[in-house]
């Protein structure tokens, strides 16, 4: 096969239960997992109050532990490519005794959650292992959150009010603790995903609506570039900043609220750079309602056309693209049986996601082996499982 091998749930459980015996040399008692994702269309768009529209993947990231009776939680992460130290020892947080962000930095991501944690967590040992990877565009770090957060559930018989409320608080965690101010998208359909569908996710009334995707004729197919480019780690709070101010000059709350007669009235306030950017956004989130329409009529034709519009409108307006995801792009349009194909994610790197027939997937894989200066790795996906426990 060459896509790479989704392992299966069952297997990254019991490696993270054999870890754990070896680690604190005891069984762990309570297990959760969260997957990672694919947004299909609507990138750049939450921040905006607009549409998105992703589906859970088969890869997840899966806590195991047990309460320790003590004050304190140990937790090691089984990644690899994770910062060292890879087990950190840290007191539960308390009113007297918050938490706050510090080294190793993958840690900040499970202290953001703890924190989050309102109704309490007591002390634990920890196991992650996960099958996602880590800053490839499908959201690794979400997964993290909202796995931590249905464990520490099982673990105190205590959850959220609504799946919402918990992607919510997984959502403060990362921008509280690893200092990224991500829209909603990653933390809702982690939480919320379901096997067969996509999720439309209004982020304006953060209404989720499921909508069927189990066609098998079709299938996605995503391309990791594994390369990486963010140079500062500041180009999304300013694109976000960008938005947000170029709202505030047309005098609306956000993007989702402007029209074209507002951007035409102020034009003269507007840089040309922000005109694409605010361009990017009007025409993508229309992009992504009129592809959700087009897929309930199965015209995957039209759904691809708009999938690859939208890759040119990041590559030319909001300029998120790079050398590596035009190429794989390029190539997966090249291909017989190939709808569309888009950069997906935040962009500079990561992924792209390419919707195909069924039956050419091993002609696309080996036409963009051919075409591709770099490494690709593939992962060929069905919408998939949201957060949930699981049963040792
Ligand atoms: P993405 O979420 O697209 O994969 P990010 O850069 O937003 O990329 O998040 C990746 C970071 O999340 C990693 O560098 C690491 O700090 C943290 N992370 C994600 N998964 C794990 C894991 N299983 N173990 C430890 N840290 C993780
Ligand atoms: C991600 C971010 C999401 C979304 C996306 C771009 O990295 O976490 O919230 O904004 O970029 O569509």
């Amino acid at each position: 096969m060459a896509s790479s091998e989704i392992p299966k749930v069952s297997t990254l459980l019991s490696s993270a239960k054999e870890h754990f015996l070896k680690v604190y040399t005891a069984e762990p008692e309570v297990a959760a997992c969260a997957p990672g994702r694919v947004n299909i269309i609507g990138e750049h768009t939450d921040y905006n109050d607009g549409f998105v529209f992703p589906m859970a993947l088969p890869m997840v990231t899966l806590v195991v532990g047990r309460k320790n009776n003590s004050k304190n939680c140990q937790i090691t992460t089984l990644s690899e490519s994770a910062d060292e130290p890879r087990q950190v020892k840290f007191e539960v947080p308390s009113a007297t005794n918050k938490l706050s962000p510090s080294k190793p930095a993958w840690a900040n991501y499970v202290k953001g959650v703890l924190a989050m944690f309102t109704s309490g967590v007591p002390g634990f040992d920890a196991v992650i292992v996960t099958s996602v990877p880590l800053g490839g565009g499908l959201s690794s770090s979400a997964s993290l959150e909202v796995a931590m957060f249905t464990f520490l559930e099982k673990l105190t018989g205590k959850h959220a009010d609504t799946l919402q409320a918990k992607a919510l608080a997984c959502q403060k965690a990362e921008h509280e603790f690893a200092a990224m101010p991500c829209g909603i998208m990653d933390q809702f359909i982690s939480t919320m995903g379901k096997e067969g569908n996509a999720l439309l996710i209004d982020c304006r009334s953060l209404e989720a609506t499921l909508v069927p995707l189990n066609d098998s004729s079709v299938v996605f197919v995503i391309t990791n570039s594994n390369v990486r480019h963010t140079l500062t780690g500041s180009e999304y709070p300013n694109l976000r900043k960008n938005c947000h101010e170029a709202a505030a000059i047309m005098g609306k709350k956000s993007l989702r609220e402007a029209t074209n007669d507002d951007v035409q009235k102020h034009q003269s306030s507007m840089n040309d750079i922000m005109k694409k950017r605010i361009r990017h956004v009007m025409t993508e989130i229309e992009r992504t309602t009129n592809a959700v329409e087009v897929l309930k009529k199965q015209e995957y034709t039209t759904f691809g056309k708009l999938m690859t519009a939208s890759h040119n409108s990041l590559r030319d307006d909001y300029e998120v693209s790079c050398k590596e995801l035009d190429e794989l792009v390029a190539a997966a349009l090249e291909v017989d049986g190939v709808y569309g194909s888009r950069m997906t994610g935040g962009g500079f790197g990561g992924c792209t996601v390419t919707l195909v027939k069924q039956d050419v997937v091993e002609t696309l894989i080996d036409h963009i082996k051919k075409k591709y200066s770099g490494s690709p790795t593939f992962y060929v996906c069905k919408p998939s499982h949201g957060a949930r426990s699981l049963s040792l």
